[in-house]
């Protein structure tokens, strides 16, 4: 007896008319025409089930603070950062909880079950620390939350950092975090990387460095983040996030650059909602879009995530934790639209993102965690071009959330029937 049988499902990976079957949590059988009695039975004809969306870059201290103090005018990286620090002297403990567990929910009933968050360890408080711990283990049966001690004020350049981030460390944070870009000089950025990797290394943690966000084509950090994964053998646990100052690279330093990375088996996030937003912001006509080269270094076989990165936050006002948007925005900026770079930019938001966290168990094969969403789409281009309804959102083999599919009516002529509008060609 099964727990729960999906039947018909199309993967995303093209394959149709498959049944998923589910028991103790874990998937059991992938198969057509399964046979067996279930406890629940979801008929998924013509309907994508994907693992569910991973984000791998957020910030769940932040969320939902749009408007407190004021608004970001400028719409830059820095206003954000000062807007910020203005905010954080009012911040309390259950309030960052009660934003986050909100953002949670809407991330769920989205179909993401896996959030890396940032949390910023810049306040001597510890406060956001201390919030999403509780709140990590709160949510533990519904998400997955990780999270990375980030010196947002700088590793080097806030004077109390060095000590916070080992603070946050022994108190259960799990990922080292950092800003090269944002210390005072490219020397000590350099050194800020090779000091927070060496922690790492003791440690036994991964790393995840906000790393050259920024326009600036002279911002290379990537390059010592890479030479450090690589000379204290922490390659494939290292994170590069942002990446933005390589939209603005020489195109031969780049070609340079790519190889090393590779080499490193570094992990790069992309946030295409948040770079098309902030970056360029300098220049005039034309301006540079500033998402990092998603293309060229997924066709250099280094694996590229997508992340959502803020939700009504001070860098950014829109937004309702919708991993699709991110993937249609992204698929958008860095312009793959083949089919097959399509069906990438649903991996940056699904399987991509579970390598970057390196989540155990993760996909739709025998044995993996049953952590599905059921879309109402038939294929990952379709969930990308319509994002429609996440019909159910399946956790350890049961259904957290549900959603009804979406509909529109045209009504023409009141006298007659209405028609359901079919979306598709
Ligand atoms: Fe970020």
């Amino acid at each position: 007896m099964f727990d729960l049988l999906i039947k018909n499902a199309n993967l995303p990976d093209d394959r149709k008319k498959f049944d998923i079957a589910i028991q103790n949590k874990k998937v059991v059988a992938v198969d057509r025409n399964i046979v067996g009695d279930a406890s629940q039975t979801i008929d998924a004809t013509d309907q994508l089930v994907s693992p569910s969306h991973v984000d791998s870059h957020f910030h769940l201290d932040a969320t939902l603070t749009l408007g407190q103090p004021r608004f970001n005018e400028s719409g830059t990286l820095l206003e954000g950062i000062q807007l910020w620090d203005e905010l954080k002297p009012h911040l309390t403990l259950e309030l960052i909880k009660k934003r986050a567990r909100k953002l949670c929910h809407w991330a769920i009933a989205n179909g993401c079950l896996a959030i890396r968050s940032h949390v910023d360890i810049s306040d001597d408080r510890l406060l956001a620390v201390e919030a999403l711990l509780e709140l990590q283990k709160e949510m533990q049966n519904w998400i997955d939350i990780q999270l990375v001690a980030f010196p947002q004020n700088g590793y080097l350049r806030y004077k109390n950092s060095i000590q916070n981030l080992d603070r946050a460390l022994k108190k259960g944070v799990e990922v080292v975090g950092g800003i090269p870009h944002f210390e005072r000089t490219m020397n000590e950025g350099s050194q800020s990387i090779k000091l927070l990797c060496e922690i790492a290394e003791k440690r036994g943690l991964l790393v995840d460095m906000h790393c050259d966000e920024s326009d600036d084509p002279m911002s290379r950090h990537v390059e010592t983040l890479a030479f450090e994964s690589q000379r204290l053998g922490l390659m494939g646990r290292v994170t590069g996030s942002h990446l933005t100052s390589m939209h603005s690279m020489d195109n031969y330093y780049v070609s340079k650059l790519i190889p090393l990375l590779r080499d490193a088996d570094l992990q790069v996030v992309a946030n295409p909602l948040i770079n098309i937003t902030l970056q360029g912001r300098h220049d005039q006509y034309p301006k540079r879009r500033g998402m990092t080269r998603v293309k060229e270094l997924l066709n250099s076989n280094v694996n590229v995530a997508f992340g959502h990165d803020c939700v009504m936050d001070p860098w950014y006002s829109l937004g309702k934790h919708d991993m699709l948007e991110v993937a249609s925005m992204g698929l958008h900026v860095g312009q793959m639209t083949g089919i097959q770079e399509m069906h990438q930019i649903f991996q940056a938001i699904t399987t991509n993102g579970a390598k970057v966290m390196q989540l155990d168990n993760y996909g739709i094969e025998v044995g993996c965690d049953a952590n599905l969403v059921v879309h109402q789409a038939k294929n990952p281009i379709d969930a990308i071009r319509l994002c429609n309804a996440r019909l159910f959102v399946i956790r350890n083999g049961e259904v957290i959330a549900k959603a009804s599919p979406n509909q529109s009516e045209l009504m023409f002529d009141t006298k007659k029937e209405s028609k359901v509008i079919d979306w598709t060609l």
